[in-house]
């Protein structure tokens, strides 16, 4: 349970940070969901319920990450699903495309991590996200696998440097949320189900399935420096 915990979730207006909110209010935690929308933030509130709390922040911004855990003080566990990403082939992808991933997912981490950490009570954790490309490369993915591995390396570095808070990396494979909704219906139920077939659990996953393993991690505390792959058996293909 986590009756009486604050949870902070950056990118918790959308896919797997979503359902890790709604997980962790059925578990009795406070949250607060904090991403760049507005508009995005309210839809997320208003189906999440009053009990909610929503800031904007831009992680690319480290003093605007600063000035959030500076308002928010004392709480117990972040958790950072923000991130947008982009792929491409190596040789025609603009190399300012592939330093915007890294200003995002990488370096938007890193300052969640550096000013969350002095505000987190004992017994709180930290979970960061990478993902499976870092580990089974994919063409087109050349700096997103290097942004997932640094973060992966960066989650494992803090466990030991800020011990005794925990500090843990989740790594998903595919993953029907959002962050796909560029593509038509059509070219990611045909890329889904694809994919899907190939995998050992004959399906992508799903955001409550990530979410699970975050709400985990939040509440085993014998369990730090991990990079927990949930990815339906991605991998081993
Ligand atoms: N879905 C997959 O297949 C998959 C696979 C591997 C890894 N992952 C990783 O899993 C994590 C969650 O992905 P998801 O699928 O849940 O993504 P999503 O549905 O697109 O949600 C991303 C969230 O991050 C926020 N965000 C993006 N950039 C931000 C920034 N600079 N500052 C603050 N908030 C920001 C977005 O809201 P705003 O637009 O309002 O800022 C949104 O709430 C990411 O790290 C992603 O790379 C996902």
């Amino acid at each position: 349970m986590l009756q009486g915990q604050k949870v902070v979730i950056i990118g918790g207006s959308s896919g797997i940070g979503y359902e890790t909110a709604k997980q962790v209010i059925a578990q009795g935690g406070e949250v607060i969901i904090a991403s760049r929308s507005d508009q995005k933030l309210k839809t997320a509130q208003a189906q999440l319920g009053p009990q909610v709390t929503a800031l904007t922040v831009d992680t690319t911004q480290e003093e605007q990450v600063q000035a959030l855990f500076n308002q928010i003080g004392h709480f117990d566990h972040l958790v950072v699903t923000a991130a947008e990403t982009s792929g491409g082939p190596f040789l025609h992808t603009y190399t300012s495309q592939s330093r915007q991933l890294f200003e995002n997912k990488f370096w938007g981490q890193y300052y969640a991590a550096k000013y969350a950490a002095p505000h987190i009570r004992p017994g709180g954790s930290i979970t960061l996200f990478s993902g499976v490309v870092a580990y089974k490369s994919m063409v087109g993915s050349s700096a997103l696998g290097a942004v997932n591995a640094a973060v992966s390396n960066l989650g494992q570095t803090l466990a030991l440097e800020l011990a005794p808070l925990r500090v843990n990396v989740v790594s998903p494979g595919i993953i029907d949320t959002p962050a796909r909704s560029k593509m038509s219906e059509e070219a990611r139920n045909q890329f889904y189900a694809t994919l899907g077939s190939k995998l050992p659990v004959n399906r992508v996953g799903r955001a409550e399935d990530v979410a699970q393993s975050v709400l985990y991690l939040l509440q085993n505390s014998f369990v730090t420096g991990t990079v927990l792959h949930v990815e339906g058996g991605h991998i081993l293909i």
